[in-house]
């Protein structure tokens, strides 16, 4: 029997790759570069899977096209707002994610983002590397504290439970939040986290804010210029989820004019656009989406994806399966 045809719309770690083409008749961009609207469109004509990654818009517009030949979207990433699920259902499509194996890798970098922004690590590199180091002074390029003080999560998942483990048991952290799904008596108990009503009391009680929300409409500019207006002054916003949750203009504006004290941002709306008022801003630290980019969790994923094909052509319902 022929091997299912697959396209891979980016370069993958070499291992993954390796075991696609045992096991599929895989087509890969050796480009590596974005593919657009009609190559996308093509590959859902000419191959059985799709594999995106979560920078192919997987929209309306490449779902509906006609003579469609392919039947699964296994994609690279466990954020699917790139994919129109209702489009991709309606169209008999079915769709598989790669949840788990980056929660720890996702929330090092949230920790990462949260303590170069408290201490100012951006500014201290940038002053050392332009050669301006005028040494050690009792009042030089001070940060702000992060043992003992408060993460608000804003959304309490697998990610935000393993910033909150780090949060916690390596800085003394407590652990506040909010979330429409409330988590377990045991997760709640395990760090010792208390529940708010709202993401508006934990903006006004947490000394950092963690975005740990899905994107897409429904958290459309959730962190817009009254919700940020309402972070203590001394606080600082963390954003490793999803950029578009952000209103930029809005965090620019509070960052240039120090109504909160700092920003750790590794997504942005329109990546990899980057607003340019962000690198006006010394007291934001900014990373080019690395939350999952460990040798490791890159590999994990690919595989993940590999045993969701696994099930799909051996006739199993697929393990991430999200449409
Ligand atoms: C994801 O998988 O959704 C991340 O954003 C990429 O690491």
């Amino acid at each position: 029997m022929s091997k299912p045809t697959v396209l891979v719309t980016r370069k993958w770690p070499a291992e993954v790759e390796a075991e696609l083409k045992i096991k599929y008749d895989v087509t890969f961009n050796e480009s590596d570069v974005a593919m657009t609207i009609p190559e996308l469109q093509k590959a859902f004509q000419n191959y059985d899977c799709v594999c995106p990654t979560v920078t192919d818009p997987i929209n309306e517009e490449v779902l509906s096209v006609e003579n469609k030949k392919a039947k699964i979207i296994a994609s690279f990433g466990v954020g699917f707002n790139h994919i129109d699920l209702d489009a991709a259902k309606k169209e008999g499509l079915v769709v598989t994610n790669t949840p788990e194996v980056l929660t720890a890798c996702t929330a090092d970098i949230a920790m990462t983002l949260l303590l170069s922004a408290a201490r100012r690590t951006g500014e201290g590199e940038r002053e050392l590397r332009s050669g301006e180091w005028a040494g050690w002074r009792p009042t030089h390029l001070r940060g702000t504290q992060v043992t003992g003080k408060t993460l608000g999560c804003i959304g309490f998942g697998r990610i935000a439970q393993a910033t909150a483990d780090r949060a916690h048991f390596g800085f003394g952290m407590k652990i506040i939040f909010s979330d429409p799904y409330m988590p377990s008596d045991e997760v709640i108990n395990k760090y010792s986290a208390t529940p708010c009503s709202s993401v508006e009391e934990v903006l006004e009680k947490a000394d950092f804010v963690s975005i740990h929300c899905p994107g897409g409409e429904s958290t459309y500019h959730l962190m817009n210029k009254e919700r940020i207006g309402m972070m203590k002054k001394g606080a600082y916003l963390i954003n490793s989820a999803r950029g578009d949750v952000i209103d930029n203009d809005a965090l620019i504006e509070a960052l240039k004019n120090k109504t909160i004290a700092g920003a750790g941002l590794d997504v942005f709306e329109g990546e990899p656009e980057l607003n340019p008022g962000f690198l006006e801003c010394e007291n934001a630290v900014l990373l080019p989406h690395l939350g999952s980019a460990s040798i490791e969790t890159r590999i994990a994923m690919g595989m993940r994806v590999l045993e969701n094909m696994e099930a799909y052509y051996n006739n199993k319902e697929p393990g991430d399966r999200v449409a």
